[in-house]
C-alpha cells in the first residue's frame, strides 16, 4: 500500500515537475491596454466614474445598442427553417462577399464590373488585416526588407498583426501634437522619401487613434504620391459610415484611389457600422489589374483561409447579407448608422460647447469638433491622462484618446468639468 502511494506520489510529482519546466522560459506578457483600462473601470466602486476606453458604440444609457436593423434581420434567420448549419466555402459566403463589396466599393465600380476583385470573407476587420498580411507576406514582389508603413500612431494591433507574419512596421509621421491635426507634410515627404513599390496602410475613414483624416484634396495628392513611387495601399476601414454617418461619404478615399488604378486592398469590418463585434463579420478585397490575376489571387487566399481558419462563420455574414440585398432593411440600416454617428457628432458639439463657452478652459478645442469618427485626441498629457483616471474615476488611454461614445447626457458634463481642472493645473 505505501510503494502504491509512492508510486503515485512519485508520478504526479514528475508531473507537476515536467509542466513547471515546460513553459519555464516563457515571459509574462503585458495585459491588453484597452482590455486592462475596461478591467479597471469595472472594478472601480465610484459612482460618477466614466469609460472612455471603450472601442464600442454606447448608447445615451451607456448601454451596448442592438440595432433594430439586425433584430429585424435575425427574426428573418429564426424564421427560416430552410437555413443549416452547414459549412461556408473557404472564401465565406458569396453573396455575402458579393454585397460587401459593392458596398465599399460601389456598385458602380470599374474594378468590380472586369472582376478583377477578390472578395474573401474575414474575421472581422482584424481578420482582414491579418489575412491581407500574410498575403502581401507571401506574395508581394517585395525589392527590400519586408517592410509595412504605418500611421504614428495606429491601432496598436497592427504592429501585432504585421510582426507575426514576417513584415516589420515602420512609422510614417501622421498625427502633428502642436496642431493636434494631420502633419500632412510629414506624411507626404515620407512618401516620396520611401523606397519605391513600399507598402503603406492607409485608414480610410475615422482614423484610430487619432480622430485626424485628410480632405478630399490632401487625399488626392497622396494618391498621386502613391502612384509616382509605386507604392501599394493596404487601406483599413472599420468605420465606414460611422465617420460622418454617410456609407459612401465615408468610403469615398477607397473609391477614388480605385478609380486613379492604385495597387490596393481593403479590409472591410462590419463591428462598428452594425454593432455585430462579437460575430465578427468582415471581409478583405484585393484590387487587380485584371480578372486572371484576380483569379490567381483567389486561389492563393484560399489555400491561406483553409490552413488557418478553414472556413469562416455563417451567422454574422447571414445577417448582413439580409440589410445589404433588401433595400427597406438597408435604408433601415443607413438610419440606424445616422443615429450613432449623429449621437457621437452631438457629443462633440456639446463637450466643444462646454469647454469653449461654459467653462473657458485654456486652449484651442477646436478639434474636438474637427476630428472625425467615435475617437478624440484631446491633445492633453499623458500626465494629465493619469490625473484624470486617478482623482477623477474618468478612464482612458495615456495618449490621451477618448472614445466619444462613452460620453452621454449623464457624463459629459462631469468629464469636461474634471478636464478642464485636470488643464488648469487645480
Ligand atoms: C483601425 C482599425 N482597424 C481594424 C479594427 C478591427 O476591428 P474588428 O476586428 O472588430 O472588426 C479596428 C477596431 O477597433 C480598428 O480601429
Amino acid at each position: 500500500m505505501t510503494s502504491r502511494l509512492k508510486q503515485i506520489s512519485s508520478h504526479l510529482f514528475s508531473q507537476n515537475k515536467m509542466s513547471s519546466e515546460l513553459w519555464q522560459n516563457v515571459p509574462l506578457a503585458p495585459p491588453d491596454s484597452i482590455f486592462k483600462l475596461t478591467a479597471a473601470y469595472k472594478a472601480d466602486t465610484y459612482a460618477k466614474k466614466v469609460n472612455l476606453g471603450v472601442g464600442a458604440y454606447r448608447d445615451d444609457d451607456n448601454k451596448p445598442w442592438v440595432l433594430p436593423v439586425v433584430k429585424k434581420a435575425e427574426q428573418i434567420i429564426l424564421n427560416t427553417p430552410a437555413l443549416d448549419h452547414e459549412y461556408l466555402p473557404i472564401t465565406g459566403l458569396p453573396e455575402f462577399t458579393t454585397a460587401a463589396a459593392n458596398l465599399i466599393l460601389g456598385s458602380d465600380s470599374r474594378a468590380i464590373s472586369e472582376t478583377r476583385v477578390t472578395s474573401v470573407q474575414t474575421i472581422s476587420g482584424t481578420g482582414a488585416n491579418h489575412l491581407g498580411a500574410l498575403f502581401l507576406s507571401r506574395f508581394y514582389p517585395w525589392s527590400g526588407n519586408k517592410e509595412i508603413y504605418l500611421s504614428d500612431p495606429t491601432w496598436a494591433n497592427h504592429q501585432a498583426i504585421f510582426k507575426n507574419v514576417g513584415i516589420t512596421p515602420v512609422n510614417y509621421p501622421y498625427y502633428d501634437p502642436k496642431t493636434i491635426g494631420l502633419d500632412f507634410d510629414g506624411f507626404l515627404s515620407s512618401l516620396k522619401s520611401a523606397p519605391a513599390g513600399s507598402v503603406f496602410l492607409l485608414h480610410a475613414c475615422a482614423h484610430n487613434p487619432t480622430g485626424v483624416d485628410p480632405t478630399r484634396e490632401q487625399w488626392s495628392t497622396i494618391a498621386d504620391a502613391i502612384l509616382e513611387k509605386g507604392h501599394y495601399a493596404f487601406f483599413d476601414c472599420a468605420y465606414q459610415g460611422f465617420a460622418s454617418g454617410d456609407l459612401d461619404n465615408d468610403a469615398w478615399a477607397i473609391r477614388f484611389f480605385v478609380d486613379k488604378g492604385v495597387n490596393m486592398l481593403v479590409c472591410q469590418s462590419f463591428a462598428k457600422n452594425a454593432g455585430l463585434y462579437g460575430e465578427r463579420v468582415g471581409a478583405l478585397h484585393i484590387i487587380s489589374t485584371s480578372k486572371e490575376a484576380a483569379e490567381r489571387v483567389r486561389s492563393q487566399l484560399s489555400v491561406l483561409q483553409r490552413s488557418e481558419i478553414s472556413n469562416p462563420p455563417t451567422y454574422g455574414a447571414r445577417i448582413v447579407t439580409l440589410i445589404l440585398n433588401d433595400p427597406a432593411l438597408f435604408d433601415e440600416w443607413k438610419r440606424d448608422i445616422q443615429t450613432m454617428a449623429g449621437r457621437i457628432i452631438n457629443m462633440r458639439k456639446q463637450l466643444f460647447k462646454l469647454l469653449t463657452e461654459e467653462l473657458h478652459t485654456p486652449g484651442n478645442w477646436d478639434h474636438i469638433v474637427n476630428q472625425i469618427g467615435m475617437f478624440s485626441f484631446t491633445g492633453i498629457t499623458p500626465e494629465q491622462s493619469k490625473i484624470l483616471t486617478e482623482k477623477y474615476h474618468i478612464y482612458l488611454t495615456a495618449n490621451g484618446r477618448i472614445s466619444m461614445c462613452g460620453l452621454n447626457s449623464s457624463t459629459i458634463g462631469y468629464f469636461a468639468e474634471s478636464l478642464d481642472k485636470v488643464v488648469r493645473g487645480d
